[in-house]
């Protein structure tokens, strides 16, 4: 070490214990007022937890490489670690892959995600929105089945290509997938969710093998085009990967996320009326709940070389958690941080979607997609009230938060 603070290992940080998945927060700040990075014994992994050294990680790549960010935080079983072997073929291409082939394969993803491209997606998001909300009973309704998760599921979908009637079957195989990676499943839902991953990953090679027979007009046929001019800078099982990885990174972050806004809004209740008088706030509500709760409050990185963070010293392969929930309600960078405000004006700085080279390729679709989401409800329920002394279950994971199921009174 080489300063005077505090002992750097916590003991009691744990994001899987039961405090932590009900409400990281308190821990959160509580953490980030005492040090600025520590080792957490839990989940062996040091923690940083200040907006600033959590930035300066961010446009570090070379120090701080994502390679670990889909990697299990705890051993696999044998059976499920055979499973994989025999069946999952994926490599990293994004979200857990360095420069240079990161570089290679996120400039050609890049162009399918420009605000321009989903600003023309907009309207198939408000079809799709309008007829899941047309569909909605008055009384109580779970608005996770009804709308946050079947609409960004649909859109991604869509979006990659894969047909409308197999929608159904690629959900069933997304079920508990973020346990694998990132929580703590039992032997027997590992081998489940193996299978389910060597599923969805057979059916990805087959999906890309025919669109490279025949392309149409969707995304993976535009990267088969691309291939197609230049087989070197992206090659077929590329595109697979990014197929693969992007079914999923733009699905479940955004069913949380949308989840989460609903109900700081509705607990925010004079917050809610000014938006649904108000429309154009929706935005900014958009942008307050990803600073204040957003469905990713903690992502991961592991240090290349041995580094210090605010005069503590990392070694070199730490497996790292960066507390970006924290970030977000750093004093440092938000007056009355811990207050939810959909009128701040400082909002726009935060970190949700990472900063640098891997920030958030599906920003401006999931953007988007809360809004219309936030939108329709405002026009349709504007009376909508949460229900009251609802036990809210999260997924117990280190990076991933949204409830499972949000009931609300939608009125008639
Ligand atoms: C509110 C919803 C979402 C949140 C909070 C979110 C957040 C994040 C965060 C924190 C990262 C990691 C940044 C880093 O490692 O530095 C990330 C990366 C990524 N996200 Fe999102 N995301 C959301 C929605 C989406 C959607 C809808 C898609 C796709 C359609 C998507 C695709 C990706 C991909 C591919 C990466 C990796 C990018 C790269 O490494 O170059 N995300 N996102």
């Amino acid at each position: 070490m080489t300063n005077a603070m505090a002992c750097p290992v916590n003991h009691g940080f744990n994001p899987l214990g039961d405090d932590y998945v009900a409400d990281p927060y308190p821990i959160l700040s509580g953490v980030r007022d005492e040090t600025p990075a520590f080792y957490a014994q839990s989940i062996d992994m040091w923690v940083i937890t200040r907006f600033d050294d959590i930035q300066a990680a961010l446009m570090d790549p070379a120090t701080f490489s994502a390679a670990v960010g889909q990697r299990p935080v705890f051993p696999l079983t044998e059976e499920a670690q055979s499973i994989i072997k025999a069946g999952f073929r994926a490599y990293p291409v994004m979200s857990d892959c360095d420069p240079p082939r990161h570089t290679r394969i996120r400039r050609h993803n890049q162009k399918g995600f420009s605000a321009r491209r989903i600003s023309v997606l907009e309207p198939k998001v408000w079809a799709k929105a309008t007829e899941l909300v047309d569909a909605i009973e008055p009384g109580v309704v779970d608005l996770v089945s009804a709308l946050t998760y079947p609409l960004p599921a649909y859109m991604i979908f869509t979006f990659i290509g894969f047909p409308d009637e197999d929608m159904d079957m690629l959900k069933s195989w997304c079920g508990n997938r973020i346990a694998f990676s990132w929580g703590r499943p039992s032997a027997d839902e590992q081998q489940v969710i193996a299978n389910n991953m060597v599923n969805y990953w057979r059916y990805c090679e087959e999906f890309v093998a025919k669109r490279l027979a025949e392309p149409v007009d969707d995304f993976t046929s535009d990267l088969i085009r691309i291939h197609q001019a230049d087989p070197e800078s992206l090659s077929v099982p590329d595109i697979t990967n990014v197929a693969y990885g992007l079914s999923f990174a733009g699905h479940e972050t955004t069913t949380s996320f949308t989840g989460n806004a609903v109900r700081r809004l509705l607990a925010n209740r004079e917050q809610w009326d000014d938006l649904c008088a108000d429309r154009s706030l929706i935005p900014q509500a958009v942008e307050e709940v990803l600073r204040y709760d957003s469905s990713i409050p903690a992502w991961r990185r592991i240090t290349t070389k041995a580094v210090t963070v605010g005069g503590v010293d990392i070694p070199a392969n730490a497996k790292i958690l960066l507390l970006l929930g924290a970030a977000n309600r750093d004093p440092k960078h938000f007056e009355a941080a811990e207050t939810f405000d959909i009128h701040r004006t400082d909002v726009r700085k935060h970190l949700a979607f990472g900063q640098g080279i891997h920030y958030c390729i599906g920003a401006a679709l999931a953007r988007m997609e809360a809004r219309v989401a936030l939108d329709l409800f405002a026009q349709r329920a504007p009376g909508m009230r949460m229900v009251e002394e609802q036990d809210f279950d999260f997924p117990a994971n280190i990076s991933f938060r949204g409830p499972r199921k949000l009931l609300v009174h939608w009125p008639e």
